[in-house]
């Protein structure tokens, strides 16, 4: 059982039209393969054009997610992008989407930016509106939507990727129910990845930044298991993080869930010995958490794998992709998701998959978007980085979807198809 009978009662996703296979961008740029596939966990990474920017993906999404879950808009009270690659300095991308998709006046409309952590702050905020009893009985649109871009030939540029999931919010969570309340923040002021106003890739201290990650993992993880064993949803003294059927971990590239995955049980550990752990004890550690990320994690890596970082969406992603992975069998189970936003701020928390979870997400059509993928070669992903930002190819957008058109009178344009 969980915590609240609030959390996500239905999904959908958009994806850009293009992906480059990461065996490609070794090719390009005279890398051996093995670093990205092995060495990152890299095998696609979704190119996204100028035209599809993150109002595009948002609007796209939230679309879908109307005409799959047959949701009344007028029913809606609270809609917030999570975002971290906005169009603008003041006008929220929320408003853009609520524009074009025809969402209600009467509702809040907002972003919210913490660069990855975004879309986790949004979901948390509406889940609370919504136990509040603010909502009123209307429900919340919450919307991960990212452009992750790097520069050409940096140490980031297999790490790109790009996409949007819109969840629909509401007291009937038919695929993740929350345990509200139960939940580890985690946050420090620091430099590992950053973006001045005005640039359009970030700055980042890399190695430094997994280091900033696995601390904030262990950080948030402490908080969610002291609260998960005062409410019983975990039994004291027994690893946490096994009694949970599976992990989703915030994925900039594959093998950075691996990471966290081993530093959150080896943490759990050496809490509960009050020591760190010895040689042997490692050797132990090694084998049985190589294990348990194959069971418990492997599973959340099927979306992010073909679709590369994409920010405040990777986590969802990350949990679509255990519903899909998982089917019926992991309706009931309990599963925790760990959120990290560089600068930074991060959460752990859990949630109970609902038993129709998988039959629900399947309406987001997602085999068919990746089947409709284009792939790139070396050539065609130069030329749609060399476009500018205001740039858009001259195409019509996919069915369903939004594409940014250019900029008319200062003001950015969209078509629909
Ligand atoms: P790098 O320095 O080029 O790579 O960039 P490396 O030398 O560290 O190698 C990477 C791994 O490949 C290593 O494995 C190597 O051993 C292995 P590890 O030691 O980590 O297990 N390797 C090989 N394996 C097999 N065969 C080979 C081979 N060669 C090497 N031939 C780095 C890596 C991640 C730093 C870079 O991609 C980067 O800067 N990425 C962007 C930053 C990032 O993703 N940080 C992650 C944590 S911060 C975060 O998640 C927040 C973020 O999403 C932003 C936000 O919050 O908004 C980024």
């Amino acid at each position: 059982m969980s915590l609240s009978d609030v959390g996500i009662e239905a999904l959908a996703v958009a994806l850009p039209r293009r992906y480059l296979p990461i065996e490609a961008l070794a090719r390009l740029r005279g890398v051996e393969p093995a670093k990205l596939t092995v060495g990152l966990g890299a095998r696609e990474m979704a190119v996204p054009d100028p035209g599809e920017d993150s109002v595009a993906l948002a609007a796209t999404a939230v679309q879908r997610l109307l005409a799959t879950s047959g949701l009344d808009p007028a029913r809606v009270g609270l809609l917030a992008v999570g975002t971290e690659s906005g169009v603008d300095s003041a006008k929220p991308v929320a408003s853009f989407v609520q524009g074009l998709v025809g969402l209600p006046r009467e509702a809040r409309v907002f972003d919210v930016q913490h660069a990855c952590y975004g879309g986790t702050a949004a979901l948390l905020a509406a889940s609370e509106w919504i136990a509040s009893g603010a909502a009123d009985g209307r429900v919340a649109i919450v919307v991960a939507a990212d452009v992750a871009r790097y520069g050409a030939r940096t140490a980031g540029e297999p790490t790109q990727g790009a996409g949007a999931v819109a969840m629909l919010v509401s007291e009937r969570p038919e695929v993740l129910a929350l345990d509200l309340g139960v939940s580890g923040a985690f946050a420090t002021d620091v430099h590992d990845f950053w973006r001045p106003v005005g640039r359009r890739e970030p700055l980042v201290d890399g190695h430094y930044s997994i280091q900033c990650y696995l601390d904030a993992v262990a950080g948030a993880s402490r908080g969610w298991r002291a609260r998960a064993e005062r409410r019983g949803l975990v039994t004291k003294g027994a690893p946490a993080s096994a009694q949970l059927a599976r992990l989703a971990y915030h994925v900039p590239f594959c093998k950075m869930a691996r990471k966290a995955h081993l530093h959150v049980r080896r943490t759990e550990l050496e809490d509960r010995l009050g020591r760190p752990l010895d040689a042997d004890e490692l050797a132990a550690e090694d084998a049985a958490g190589a294990a348990s990320f194959e069971r418990q994690v492997v599973p959340s890596l099927e979306l992010p794998a073909r679709i590369g970082n994409t920010y405040t969406a990777a986590l969802y992603f990350g949990l679509t992709s255990l519903v899909r992975q998982g089917g019926p069998a992991l309706g009931g189970q309990r599963v925790g998701l760990f959120s990290y936003g560089s600068g930074c701020a991060s959460e752990m928390y859990s949630g109970v998959v609902g038993a129709r979870a998988s039959e629900v997400v399947a309406r987001a059509g997602i085999d068919d978007l990746l089947a409709a993928r284009e792939p790139l070669d070396g050539e065609g992903y130069e030329r749609i980085l060399a476009l500018g930002a205001g740039e858009p190819l001259d195409e019509a957008p996919a069915p369903g979807a939004f594409r940014f058109r250019g900029v008319v009178d200062d003001k950015r344009t969209y078509a629909r198809a």
